[in-house]
């Protein structure tokens, strides 16, 4: 088996960075290399060493003077919404009926899934990203079409088919033991392959009957290890109508509670609107509040207060996503630079290592995956983008008086797109240069 060696500057993180002084939270070397064989990254350090350790026949790439870091982590999209971005309501629940529902009901056809599933692992790969956890739509043939092209590009996906058994159109309805049985035999059919991994899926408690909740409940009884992804507390028409469905619990997170779907490795889209007594309790469950600022900003939804639940006595954690198609654009870097924005409203910093680290080994750690993805540790699946923060002219000139690492991440954060990315790797293979459309 060749062996590659990738020169660069390379740069992954230790832990999350408490400040832009934190050097010790991260790992830069200025003429770095990565060893890469097999799909995994087998050494990384300074050029020299890992020269070293190389055989002679290493194929070498060189990325000087660009960055290489782990590929971006995506923690929510919705892989059926790409034609929806851009869809223009006041709201979500008039987004969700008026453009969203109707264009989810097209993928009961597998042909439109597999040419979608194409086109969304070509964007997500042009963007840097390589790992991401979505929602398909209610039809099993979304699922396979989605996990049928993850394989064949050799991705470490995460993703369900939605579960959803009222409030949408009669094309979009499973039943809960639809529900039960299609997850399962999706679960059967391809976690595990590949890179693959099957999260189970209730859409929102808006669109599951208490009956198919428990659904999913037996699920995650009968799967403990798998994800759980859904939406919570997203907007506030939205919180009022799910509470009505609802009328017993004591709020909107005491409804997943309930049926069991809190865990370590839940995954909440939004978690924008919450009350200290429903941060408490995703706290205490170890689950993740994932924000989407792009889609919060998008929709109008409210800002979401990072700080306010990670500086707490009981911290939630947190990861941030695109939520395309709510979201606008499927860049992480479009992402955190949203995020920044959003936290500048709301009088708080977020600083460049702290966003570089979210995008990379802090989400990974959400997912319980940053033995595998997320670093650019020895052992870890060699998935890896490359960056250039000169990548438009407009960059390369603001690059003339950038003098530390700090500012150029700051810099790629907020002028950087794909246009940034040179290079994506996916399990050691260029992916992003051989696409062909
Ligand atoms: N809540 C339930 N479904 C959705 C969705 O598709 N997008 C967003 N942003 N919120 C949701
Ligand atoms: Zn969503």
């Amino acid at each position: 088996m060749t062996s590659i060696l990738l020169r660069g500057r390379t740069l992954s993180f230790h832990r999350r960075p408490e400040s832009l002084d934190d050097h010790a939270s991260y790992a830069y070397e200025e003429d770095g290399a990565l060893l890469v064989e097999d799909g995994k990254i087998l050494a990384r350090g300074a050029y020299d060493t890992v020269r070293a350790q190389a055989q002679a026949d290493a194929v070498e790439i060189d990325h000087r003077p660009h960055l290489l870091l782990p590929g971006f982590i995506d923690t929510h999209l919705h892989f059926p919404q790409m034609q929806v971005i851009g869809s223009y309501a006041a709201n979500l629940l008039e987004w969700l009926n008026t453009y969203t529902f109707p264009e989810e009901c097209r993928f009961v056809e597998s042909d439109h899934a597999a040419r979608i599933a194409g086109r969304l692992f070509d964007e997500l790969v042009r963007h840097g990203t390589t790992t991401a956890v979505a929602y398909c739509s209610v039809h099993k043939a979304s699922a396979d079409a989605f996990f049928a092209e993850s394989l064949r590009r050799g991705l470490c996906m995460v993703a369900g088919k939605v579960m959803m058994d009222r409030n949408a159109p009669q094309g979009l309805l499973d039943t809960p033991q639809m529900g039960y049985d299609e997850t399962r035999a999706i679960i059967e059919q391809w976690h595990g392959k590949g890179r693959n991994h099957v999260a189970i899926t209730p859409r929102f408690a808006i669109t599951s009957t208490p009956q198919q909740m428990e659904a999913a409940q037996a699920l995650a009884r009968d799967f403990p290890d798998l994800h759980i992804q859904t939406h919570l507390s997203e907007n506030i028409e939205e919180i009022d109508y799910t509470c009505s469905l609802y009328p017993d619990a004591i709020d909107y997170t005491d409804i997943y509670a309930h049926y069991g779907l809190l865990g370590e490795k839940t995954l909440l889209g939004h978690a924008i609107h919450l009350s200290e007594r429903e941060m408490d309790a995703l706290s205490e469950a170890g689950s993740i509040a994932v924000h989407c600022p792009t889609s919060n900003l998008f929709l109008g939804s409210g800002l979401f207060p990072w700080r306010k639940l990670t500086r707490r006595d009981k911290p939630v954690r947190v990861s941030v996503a695109t939520d395309i198609g709510g979201g606008t654009s499927y860049s992480m870097l479009r992402t955190l630079d949203e995020a920044y924005k959003i936290q500048q409203l709301l009088g708080e910093r977020l600083n460049p290592l702290e966003s570089f680290h979210m995008m990379t080994r802090g989400n990974a750690e959400a997912l319980g995956l940053v033995d595998r993805i997320g670093t650019l540790e020895p052992g870890s699946d060699a998935d890896i983008v490359v960056l250039d923060a000169s990548a438009t002219p407009a960059m390369a000139l603001k690059m003339e008086v950038v003098n530390r690492l700090t500012e150029e991440l700051f810099l790629l954060q907020t002028m950087g797109d794909d246009r940034a990315v040179i290079e994506t790797y996916v399990a050691g293979k260029p992916a992003k240069s051989t696409l062909t459309a």
